[in-house]
């Protein structure tokens, strides 16, 4: 599906991306771990064309995208639900979503609020009147309606309730079972671990780890050095 091969990324003179090799198969749901500033979002960045590599390759459906614009790349199906999630919060949630919204996509409006129910109670409120979980939703169904074929998630659990963090998990396990393509960025390593098929654990820009979850879980050097989470 896609593949990301030695990118290197910068921002101005700052080198962030050192040789990044990656890549999510057809249907897989693969996670991307790391400490704050590893470099994930950035990872997305250069995937959206929000911050293009300087070199390396980004193979998607056979060919080399790496340097398409932002509009380019979400044309050809890969949906980023950003860390800040980017909500208009002067438009409506029914506006947020409409703007989004692409003909050929096999999300619409309707079966999207059929698989939020609980925006389809907010549709007329501002973006800014939805509580954190709510945008969090809102940005994922915005991200389906555009027809992706493969979803960035940046951090989705970020700064949510348990609970809330709950639905957002049950959320994505439900896209995975509808089989889209997932590249999953958490700092919250418990929640991506039970969702993901794969996972990469980086660190200064570079791979540190590639295996399952289960052999993630098994390795207390990596988990303890690059997760702060003890063994
Ligand atoms: N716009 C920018 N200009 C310069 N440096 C940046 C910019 N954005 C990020 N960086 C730097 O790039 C590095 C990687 O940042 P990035 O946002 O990709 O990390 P991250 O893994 O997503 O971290 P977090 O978990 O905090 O979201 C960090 O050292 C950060 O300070
Ligand atoms: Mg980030």
């Amino acid at each position: 599906m896609i593949e990301l091969e030695r990118i290197n990324t910068f921002y101005g003179l700052g080198h962030i991306l050192h040789d990044l090799s990656l890549r999510v198969g057809e249907s897989e749901v693969v996670a991307l771990l790391g400490r704050n500033g590893a470099g994930k979002t950035t990872t997305l960045r250069s995937i959206t064309g929000l911050t293009p590599p300087r070199t390396g390759a980004i193979r998607y459906k056979g060919r080399d995208i790496a340097g398409l614009d932002a509009h380019h790349v979400s044309r050809l199906g890969i949906a980023l639900v950003p860390e800040t999630r980017d909500i208009f919060s002067y438009l409506s949630a029914k506006e947020n979503l409409s703007i989004a919204a692409r003909a050929g996509s096999r999300w619409n409006m309707e079966n999207v609020l059929e698989r939020f129910p609980s925006l389809k109670t907010r549709l007329n409120n501002k973006g800014r009147e939805l509580s954190g979980g709510e945008q969090q939703m809102l940005a994922i169904a915005r991200a389906l309606l555009t027809g992706p074929d493969l979803l960035l998630l940046d951090e989705p659990s970020q700064g949510l309730a348990p609970l809330v963090v709950n639905a957002v998990m049950s959320t994505i396990d439900e896209l995975k079972k509808e089989r889209v393509s997932m590249l999953l960025v958490e700092q919250n390593a418990e929640m991506a671990l039970r969702l993901a098929d794969r996972v990469y654990v980086i660190d200064h820009g570079t791979v540190v780890f590639e295996g399952t979850p289960a052999a993630l879980r098994a390795d207390r050097q990596v988990t303890t050095t690059y997760l702060g989470v003890g063994g």
